[in-house]
């Protein structure tokens, strides 16, 4: 396994969840290579920088907000003919790792797909040239253009950054000061979440009433393959933090194929190429409307239930992709699984979990992992950077892994003490 192709992960997420790309390519026999501008984001203990050593081929130092820098840190294993593949698995790096696949002769998306699906400005922009049925949508660059868009496209609104990920800075406004505010919030900062340079202003949008659910494709040399539809649940307002998901949806196949139907025209009009895609659309009573394209697999614990329900295991075939080879979507069950999301209620520090006990006993519960540490502050859930900890259920069909989840979230509690409040 020491001499396989290299593959290049250029950043991925935090914790557990952020080395599951790198163990997996390892799985599939490819070295893998973590390009990284700080390995400390990863390397957070002793026990996650002796797992990173264990599964990395090498760590590679580069800028990773700058498409150039990332394609010289790489040059070298191109030139001694190593280099398979490159590959994306958060939003922040898609265009990055598109330019830098790009000038070496990788297989990958074309940057300016990937500029499109990673801009939200730019998304709104090309659907809207090619008829994709999404939100009224203004950018604006001041405070008080932000009232305007908001007059414009009608109360209640959302306002939202151009390219953050996990529903960071989305929030539904319905005042004018609401808007003004939140938009002071989003431009404190030049930079995004993972410190690069944010463009101007933000997005006004028509708020969509309706259900959410996502589209799973991966795009080969043969088209976009359809790999299924995911349920989603999201918390109350203002804020959208997705609580869970189900897979595969629970409904008709008439409202799926309309929805299916809407991503694939987001998808062409985006121009996306290859790889993977997450597409979200809202259903409402006017049909389906696009929410937006991400051009990487599903995050969160959607691959997982993927998996759980069907046996394909999208992550290792997304990386197959990227490696150059030709990847299986064959389907070898035919069951269904379901993810919930624990977030706090009220902000203070956490306590503890209740309930695990009880969730244990459920049948078809996979996995009940709880990660937000005791002792920790903890506030309700304003994105899904909030999430304190998740389960995965498996059944026979949607409607009962649905039920299932839902049973066991509400069981599952996290106790929050008021910051103030002695323990
Ligand atoms: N115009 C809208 N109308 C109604 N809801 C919206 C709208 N825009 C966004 N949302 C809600 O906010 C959520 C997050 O928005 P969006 O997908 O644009 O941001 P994101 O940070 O890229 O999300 P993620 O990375 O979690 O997919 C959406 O999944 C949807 O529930
Ligand atoms: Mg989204």
């Amino acid at each position: 396994m020491t001499d396989g192709p290299v593959i290049a992960i250029v950043e991925t997420g935090r914790g557990e969840y952020g080395l599951q790309p790198l163990i997996r390519a390892r799985e599939l026999g490819l070295r893998p290579v973590l390009v990284t501008d700080d390995l400390g984001r990863y390397a957070v203990d002793d026990a996650s920088r002796e797992l990173i050593e264990r599964t990395v081929h090498a760590v590679v130092s580069a800028d990773t907000t700058d498409g150039a820098a990332v394609t010289e840190a790489l040059r070298p294993y191109q030139e001694r003919g190593e280099l398979c593949g490159a590959l994306a698995v958060i939003d922040y790096y898609v265009t990055v790792v598109a330019e830098a696949a790009r000038a070496l002769g990788l297989p990958g998306l074309a940057p300016q797909a990937a500029h499109a699906a990673r801009n939200k400005l730019r998304t709104r922009e090309v659907c809207l040239e090619h008829g994709v049925p999404a939100p009224r949508f203004v950018r604006a660059m001041s405070a008080r253009e932000a009232v305007r868009a908001a007059e414009s496209v009608g109360f209640p609104c959302v306002v939202k950054p151009l390219t953050e990920a996990a529903s960071i800075g989305v929030r539904l406004c319905r005042t004018a000061e609401e808007v003004a505010g939140h938009y002071g919030l989003l431009t404190e900062s030049a930079l995004d979440m993972r410190g690069i340079a944010k463009p101007g202003g933000v997005l006004v949008e028509e708020y969509l009433t309706g259900y959410e659910l996502s589209v799973e494709v991966l795009t080969t040399g043969a088209g976009p393959q359809v790999v299924g539809v995911t349920d989603k649940a999201l918390a109350p307002h203002p804020y959208f933090v997705e609580i869970g998901e189900t897979f595969p949806t629970q409904l008709p196949d008439a409202v799926r194929d309309e929805a299916v139907a809407v991503a694939l025209a987001a998808l062409r009009a985006i121009g996306h190429d290859f790889g993977a895609a997450h597409v979200e659309i809202k259903m409402t009573a006017d049909g389906p409307r696009l929410v937006e394209v991400n051009a990487r697999m599903a995050g969160a614990q959607i691959g997982r239930i993927i998996r759980e329900a069907t046996g394909l295991d999208l992550l290792a075939e997304v990386l197959r992709l990227h490696a150059g080879l030709e990847p299986e979507l064959s389907v070898s069950r035919n069951a269904a699984a379901a993810s919930r999301y624990l977030t706090a209620v009220d902000g203070g520090v956490l306590d503890g979990f209740g309930g695990v006990d009880l969730v244990e006993r459920l049948p078809g519960v996979l996995a009940v992992d709880l990660y937000a540490r005791p002792g920790t502050e903890v506030r309700r859930g304003r994105s899904n950077a909030d999430v304190l900890g998740h389960l995965v259920v498996r059944a026979d069909t949607p409607a009962e892994a649905a039920r299932w989840a839902e049973t066991a979230a509400l069981m599952l509690t996290a106790e929050v003490r008021p910051a103030d409040e002695p323990c």
